[in-house]
């Protein structure tokens, strides 16, 4: 293993030693997650500005058994983009977030490239100035970056509509532990040479290359949006508008799904009333709808024939519907803000299963929580069955996995929905993936990385149990 300050001398030679963070206070934002719950230590935070720098930087690590911690937004859930706890190799943590260039729109593609460490809502702005869109958003877009959203293949709130991340990407550029450069950044949209390196990399959490650029699709920017916020009276009426909603209107960009204790949560953090009261075994609607036309009067008239619906609450702009939006987005930033006066991190499961499973499984982890005196905040997204359950205040986060996550794999769900599984899932890996399927991903991975550098641990299924909240 390579000595700290050699390590730190030499990575300062290829980025410059203002790019190479070793005093504590400067490594600690990069150390922990933001959630509090994922933290380990690194010997210096690298900042590569070029994908030039980050073959160097890797090529370095690789020939020094330097293990590397890819990192950029660091709004991960599942502790993939900090160093590891006690235990592991020294590592860096690879910082991508200076690899924030944009390039023009090409409108005639609907593509467009960045930088790995440009942010969701950088990429938003620059395709909005194109006067087109990006197909996906989710409520962590100032700080999550491309390059993780594709690590992870994130999804947010328009895959109903677009897909996840894996979708959007039509190139990519990425570097192997060993320097190689791989991939290709042309955008072409039909192209059947061997291997699609998108596909490869979209979910592999920084542990067979690291991204530095990718090529974007792009998406018609509409001119209308209607949000509904939807108070239905059981989570049967929200199944059944579901189908309805996705079969009338072909404008649906979203709907998700709030239960009344994340309303509730909501509301408080908020310190305004919700728009619309969800009766104890219903929930929360978040329907939007763009078009090139007002979408208002179709979306009105679908709910005319739905049963179940209890209040409603529609906007198309101003005040009122970021008021609606509030509701959805800043769930999780209540959740983060009630785990903090409580000094207890939050216990985090992103679920899917079936739809008509969804009021089983959170009934189950409502169940689960009461036996912990734990206070459940079940949110998600309807059309995928991709639930997020937070457990406040969770004193036993390993029995709420092996009691969920057992039942989630044998409805046909996954452990895992657009969080990844990092070092928080690995355990439970084996509940959705075959003994072959494991070990041909073990296979891939050792031959892109041979001396186990990139981000060991994640999504490792060996790896064990983690020791939540250990500070080495
Ligand atoms: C969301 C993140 C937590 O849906 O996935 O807000
Ligand atoms: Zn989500």
């Amino acid at each position: 293993m390579d000595d700290p300050v050699e390590t730190a001398n030499a990575l300062s030679s290829i980025v410059g030693a203002a790019h190479v963070l070793t005093d504590a206070d400067q490594r600690a934002g990069y150390e922990t997650d933001w959630t509090g719950r994922y933290c380990g230590r690194c010997s210096a935070v690298v900042r590569p500005a070029t994908t030039a720098e980050v073959v160097a930087v890797l090529r370095y690590c690789n020939d020094h058994a330097v293990t590397v911690v890819p990192q950029a937004g660091n709004t991960g859930l599942v502790g993939a983009s900090v160093p590891r706890a006690a235990g592991h190799r020294a590592s860096i943590v690879l910082s991508m977030r200076r690899l924030d260039t944009i390039s023009d729109i090409d409108a005639s593609s609907m593509q467009v490239t960045t930088g790995a460490g440009v942010t969701i809502a950088d990429w938003q702005r620059a395709a909005s100035a194109g006067g087109i869109d990006t197909p996906i958003d989710f409520a962590a877009r100032d700080s999550a970056t491309v390059g993780g959203a594709i690590a992870t293949n994130a999804g947010g709130s328009r895959v109903v509509r677009f897909g996840t991340m894996r979708q959007q990407v039509v190139g990519v550029e990425a570097v192997l532990a060993d320097g190689t450069v791989v991939g290709s950044l042309a955008g072409l949209p039909k192209e059947t040479v061997g291997l699609h390196w998108p596909s490869l990399l979209a979910g592999s959490e920084g542990t067979l290359a690291v991204i530095t650029a990718a090529r974007l699709r792009l998406v018609p920017r509409f001119e209308y949006v209607t949000t509904m916020l939807a108070a239905m009276d059981s989570v049967e009426a929200a199944r059944e508008t579901l189908a309805l909603v996705r079969s009338e209107l072909g404008s649906l960009d979203s709907i998700e799904m709030m239960f009344p204790e994340a309303m509730e949560l909501v509301s408080v953090h908020l310190g305004t009333g919700a728009p619309v009261d969800v009766p104890a075994g219903g929930v929360a609607l978040l329907i939007e709808c763009a078009d090139h036309a007002d979408p208002t009067a179709g979306l009105h008239a679908v709910f005319d024939t739905i049963d179940g619906a209890v209040a409603t609450a529609v906007a198309t702009g101003g005040p009122r519907r970021q008021q609606l939006l509030a509701f959805r987005d800043r769930i999780t930033e209540a959740i983060a803000a009630a785990a903090t006066a409580s000094g207890t991190p939050t216990y985090k499961l992103d679920v899917a299963v079936p739809v008509a499973a969804i009021e089983g499984v959170v009934d189950l982890a409502r169940r689960v929580a009461r036996r912990q005196q734990a206070r459940l905040i079940p949110f998600g997204h309807l059309a995928e069955g991709n639930l997020h359950l937070n457990f406040l205040g969770a004193t036993n986060p390993d029995e709420i996995a092996d009691t969920v996550l057992p039942v989630v794999a044998s409805l046909g769900g996954t452990i895992s929905a657009e969080h990844g599984v990092g070092v928080a899932k690995t355990t439970w890996m084996h509940l959705v993936r075959s003994t072959g399927d494991l070990a041909a991903q073990q296979s891939i991975k050792r031959a892109l990385d041979p001396n186990g550098i990139l981000n060991p641990g994640v999504l490792d299924p060996s790896m064990g149990r983690v020791d939540d909240d250990q500070v080495p």
